[in-house]
């Protein structure tokens, strides 16, 4: 078997995907039509021809327009069963899900109707095999305050939805909020032994990566790229196995590598640091997890024991105990 096949096929976490970036241009359409919603595009296609990006925002703003189909629990079960399709047809054993509640809430979207429906959704991929969590993340470009009363809001959630909602994240516009600005929802969240993780490092300066270990104390960096700037945080990241979640094909569609031959994946590994391979917003980006792999392998010339390493780190990093961890080797 060839590498790329054996790579498909091999079971793999996934941890740094954004449900609402896995909404395809199609579905965006069903559901706009389905909730007398008026898109800005006139057909799948002219929505696809929005999808050539020059940075973080400018994808951003198509991806808050394409979340604003989103309205009833049945929109978000939708879009979490296409997702868990997905996952499974690409060897996903293990997925930790970021949602951007803000994104839903701002438009009159209970924090309830969007639980319930992503729930039933990786409920049923739980039967098929796809075992979950999901992350909720606080949209930086937003105040503190936002954060504050939406973690407040979610309480009663991370109660009700404990085997699924573990933790909390950070995403949206990097440039400009630095971690620090989240540091009391952060210390919060802390408090209640919640999972942490952030985007840094991946527009951001390293300066951002070092917030994001030391005052919001997370356990793992989503892109965070940029820490090759910085030996000795490279060097810290990797004795301390404090993993990045790598997300390559969104790194080369958002322009922060000109090419995937010039992504530096490859060096972090070689430097011992536990890098892992994502989609992040696959339906933006042009491929699932193995996509990724796959042009890695192309652009990199990644070896198998490279690969398999990947792969390992991807289980390794992932928020399952261990127990279980074990019984999934
Ligand atoms: N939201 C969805 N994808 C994101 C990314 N790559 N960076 C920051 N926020 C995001
Ligand atoms: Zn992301």
């Amino acid at each position: 078997l060839k590498l790329k096949e054996k790579v498909d096929r091999a079971p793999k976490a996934e941890l740094h995907i954004h449900i609402e970036g896995s909404l395809e241009p199609e579905l965006i359409f069903s559901l706009a039509e389905r909730n007398g919603i008026t898109l800005p595009y006139s057909s799948v296609e002219s929505l696809q021809a929005a999808y050539a990006f020059t940075s973080l925002q400018s994808f951003l703003d198509i991806y808050y327009a394409g979340a604003s189909v989103l309205i009833h629990e049945e929109d978000f079960y939708d879009m979490t069963c296409a997702y868990v399709d997905q996952a499974l047809d690409n060897g996903i054993i293990h997925s930790e899900i970021f949602f951007d509640p803000q994104t839903h809430t701002v438009r009159g979207v209970s924090m309830e109707t969007m639980l319930a429906g992503i729930e039933r959704g990786l409920a049923e991929g739980e039967k098929r095999g796809l075992s979950s969590r999901l992350i909720l993340c606080f949209l930086r470009h937003l105040s503190e305050e936002d954060a504050l009363r939406t973690f407040n809001q979610a309480l009663p959630y991370f109660e009700q939805y404990a085997h699924r909602l573990i933790g909390i994240g950070l995403d949206s516009s990097e440039l400009g909020h630095p971690p620090a600005k989240f540091a009391r929802v952060f210390s919060q969240a802390l408090g209640r032994k919640m999972r942490l993780v952030a985007h840094a490092g991946e527009e951001g300066p390293v300066s951002y990566i070092y917030e994001a270990l030391d005052i919001l104390r997370v356990e793992r960096i989503d892109h965070g790229v940029r820490c090759l700037e910085d030996p000795q945080l490279v060097e810290r990241l990797a004795q301390s196995r404090i993993a990045l979640t790598v997300c390559p094909l969104s790194n080369l569609k958002l322009c922060v590598f000109d090419s995937l031959s010039d992504h530096n994946l490859k060096t972090l590994l070689e430097k011992g640091v536990a890098v892992t391979v994502n989609s992040d917003d696959p339906a933006y980006f042009g491929g699932h997890v193995n996509q990724n792999y796959r042009a890695l392998i192309d652009a990199l010339d990644l070896t198998e024991q490279q690969c398999y390493t990947l792969l390992r780190n991807s289980l390794e990093a992932s928020f399952i105990s261990d127990d279980k961890r074990q019984a999934m080797y």
